[in-house]
């Protein structure tokens, strides 16, 4: 893993720009996995200012939502669809029927995570894949326990995971205990993955991540066997720990 230090957020969003932004160069029709939270709002606030600047198009890009919220419409404001559309694809070109993420309101869960893998398989796989990082080492919502080989899945939040996401909702109460999950077997089939670690709240995550063992007990460890990963991390989530350039 190759790891890209950086001394803030914004930093740490212009270098997974410029790592974005390669890769759109050298694909004509770029498949890319995307993540919500906190962490790629910043590159997705640049992806919306390259793009009405002319500098980059998604008019040909298919895209990949990692995970949703089980039971939440498309319009709750703490949807992943909501999320999207309001922070990239409503400010982007790209074409609606291209941005895709599990529906959390699929009549059968089960068929909906099935399809899903379905269409990544149609597309030809994720090019690059972008991820966040949770405090538990959970990657989408891959929580800590979940077979490597799973594939995507309903998957039981944790209760860490309720309570870091409660600061969306009103209440921890309303935040829901099931959600869909792009499996940790199809992000490791991404030919490249962008891992983005921000905040001194992810220090001890990073600081596993890199120095722990690889074990389903902590899902980002299993990141260390995949050929091309690169982690951006801002200078707060490094901790002030020395780390080389490489790890894995
Ligand atoms: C979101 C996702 C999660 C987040 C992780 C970090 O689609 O898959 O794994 O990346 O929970 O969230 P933030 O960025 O809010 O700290």
């Amino acid at each position: 893993m190759k790891i890209i230090q950086a001394s803030n957020y914004e930093e740490m969003s212009k270098a997974a720009y410029k790592s974005l932004h390669q890769f759109m160069q050298m694909n004509q029709h770029p498949v890319l996995g995307l993540a919500t939270g906190s962490t790629p709002e910043g590159l997705y606030r640049l992806m919306i200012d390259a793009c009405k600047k002319g500098e980059v198009s998604f008019a040909s890009t298919e895209t990949f939502n990692l995970d949703e919220y089980a039971g939440l419409s498309k319009d709750d404001k703490n949807s992943y669809r909501y999320y999207m559309n309001h922070k990239l694809f409503d400010h982007i070109d790209i074409r609606p029927e291209r941005a895709h993420i599990l529906d959390g309101e699929a009549a059968d869960l089960e068929l909906e995570c099935r399809e899903y893998d379905q269409k990544i398989m149609e597309v030809g796989g994720i090019g690059l894949q972008l991820l966040g990082i949770g405090l538990n080492g959970h990657i989408g919502f891959n929580e800590p326990g979940t077979s490597f080989d799973a594939a995507t899945h309903i998957s039981e939040l944790a209760e860490t995971t309720r309570k870091a996401n409660s600061r969306f909702f009103n209440s921890l109460d309303e935040v829901p205990t099931k959600a869909m999950s792009m499996g940790i077997s199809k992000i490791m089939e991404s030919r490249e993955i962008l891992l983005l670690v921000s905040g001194e709240g992810k220090a001890e995550a990073l600081h596993t991540l890199l120095t722990g063992e690889i074990t389903e007990n902590f899902p980002a460890s299993i990141l260390k066997n995949h050929p091309n990963v690169t982690i951006i991390a801002d200078q707060a989530a490094i901790g002030g720990k020395k780390f080389p350039d490489q790890v894995g």
